[in-house]
């Protein structure tokens, strides 16, 4: 018998829904986010608090110190046998010695383990990793969910949307899915598929997924087998004179989220095996869907001098060109003090009598039934910009309809998803990217 999720959670699930607010994306590279809400989250949102925390894009925030630097890489080996270790996003202002994930969504333990649980109608639930790595190890010892239109995903994901990959399709159980990312640049050559006749179900299935990343080479492992090398080698663009290659400090994000959910668009959907059946037998015996995660272990990088090290406390850029050697490994503070703080103003505080504060203001970013990741997002130039973020957390995602198909996306929206390239683009730009806005005083009871 598999726990239920809490009475209070599922009230917050409801009342997320209310006050979130659909949106399409607000910054960009060409559209940066304005003094008073300086930082652009993982979901092209601008906000303050939480929004200026993991995910903060400071090339397209108000200026590259409105994020908070992030917490450098520190080995870690993470039995997931509880939520001590998991705190929600709600109440995570920065400091990594406190919480190994950050929540949004329903972590529930079970079994010793922690499942990653998307209850009908929900977008699922997204952990994040307290620290980041810059190069290094990560390996996860897991199960994914199954069924068509359920997504399970393992991946790092770098603030400046560079992305390494595993995802997992409920109903292709027998394939681990591989991808990269540079800088959320799509290119759906990048994709790759790992299967061996040791993995025929990875929904019942005990198996062990590893990224592998040096600045030379990501290798993907299933059961300390490499399924899967890519160079930097192959990488070099004459054209922008750069290693299109994942180089930046980058988050751990396991999750589960809702690809065949009825509002994404056509072509996600179909890369997801089909809709979701909210009425499966699963949903009717368990009342959710969801990955069952047992241990996550994070070894750093060894070097001494950049790219990769971690000798300071937090990393920043010092240009917005968002490549390695513009990631400074420094001393600068990570921690804010409350959810009003951002980069330019670490140390601001809640107001002494909530009631003199009437205004709303939004502090934590992005819930969407999109995915996590960016996904091949474009990272803006070319074809006008894009801030389209694919976040995934604890709002239905049916309260988010095809925002991200306003506002000058309208030529990718129209993408059919009948070969590969639609459906990516679809699976992009057709999850929308909103913000819950939560009233300042009703943060101080959470
Ligand atoms: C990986 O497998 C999926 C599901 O069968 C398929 O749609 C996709 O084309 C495959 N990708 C590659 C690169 O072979
Ligand atoms: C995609 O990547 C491959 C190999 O990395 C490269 O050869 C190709 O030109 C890229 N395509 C685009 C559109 O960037
Ligand atoms: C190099 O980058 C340009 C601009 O982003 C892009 O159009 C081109 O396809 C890329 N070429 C390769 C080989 O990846
Ligand atoms: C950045 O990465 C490139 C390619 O891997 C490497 O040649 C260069 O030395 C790195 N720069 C720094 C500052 O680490």
């Amino acid at each position: 018998m598999l726990p239920s999720i809490p009475t209070v959670a599922v009230a917050l699930l409801g009342a997320t829904t209310v006050l979130a607010q659909d949106s399409a994306p607000q910054c960009s590279l060409t559209k940066k986010c304005p003094k008073e809400t300086p930082c652009c989250s993982q979901y092209g949102q601008c906000g303050v608090g939480a929004y200026c925390l993991g995910g903060c894009d400071p090339r397209m925030s108000f200026s590259l110190d409105s994020c908070v630097p992030e917490p450098v890489c520190e080995s870690r080996t993470m039995k997931m046998e509880n939520t001590d270790r998991i705190v929600d996003a709600s109440k995570y202002l920065g400091d990594a010695s406190k919480a190994d994930w950050v929540a949004q969504g329903t972590p529930l333990t079970h079994g010793g383990n922690v499942l990653l649980t998307m209850p009908a109608h929900s977008a699922g639930t997204v952990l994040a990793s307290t620290v980041y790595m810059w190069y290094g190890n990560v390996k996860a010892r897991m199960k994914t969910s199954k069924d068509a239109g359920v997504v399970t995903a393992f991946i790092l994901l770098s603030d400046v949307k560079d992305e390494i990959d595993f995802e997992w399709v409920g109903s292709e159980l027998d394939i681990v899915q591989t991808n990269y990312y540079f800088q959320g640049i799509p290119n759906y050559t990048h994709s790759g598929n790992i299967t061996d006749s040791s993995i025929k179900n990875t929904n019942t299935e005990w198996h062990t997924y590893e990224i592998r990343w040096t600045p030379e080479k990501i290798e993907w492992l299933v059961d300390d087998k490499v399924g899967r090398t890519w160079e930097k080698s192959k990488t070099w663009n004459s054209t922008t004179n750069q290693w299109e290659f994942p180089q930046t400090p980058s988050r751990v994000q396991l999750s589960i989220w809702p690809g065949g959910d009825e509002k994404n668009a056509k072509g996600t959907v179909d890369w997801a095996g089909g809709y979701i059946d909210w009425e499966s037998e699963a949903i009717k015996k368990d009342k959710y869907y969801y990955a069952t995660v047992s241990e996550v272990t994070i070894e750093c990088y060894k070097t001494d001098k950049a790219p990769g090290t971690n000798k300071g406390k937090g990393y920043t850029y010092n240009d917005a060109k968002g490549t390695n050697d513009t990631v400074v490994d420094g001393d600068d503070n990570t921690v804010l003090k409350s959810l009003l703080g951002t980069g330019l103003d670490m140390d601001k505080d809640y107001p002494k009598d909530p009631s003199e504060s009437s205004a709303t203001q939004d502090v934590i970013p992005g819930l969407s039934g999109g995915g996590p990741g960016t996904n091949g997002q474009a990272a803006g130039g070319a074809n006008g910009g894009s801030g389209s973020g694919l976040g995934s957390g604890a709002t239905p995602a049916g309260s988010s309809p095809n925002a991200a198909c306003t506002d000058g996306f309208q030529q990718v929206c129209g993408a059919s998803g009948d070969q590969n390239n639609g459906a990516r683009s679809d699976r992009m730009y057709g999850a929308s990217a909103f913000a819950a806005l939560v009233a300042v005083g009703a943060m101080l009871w959470l």
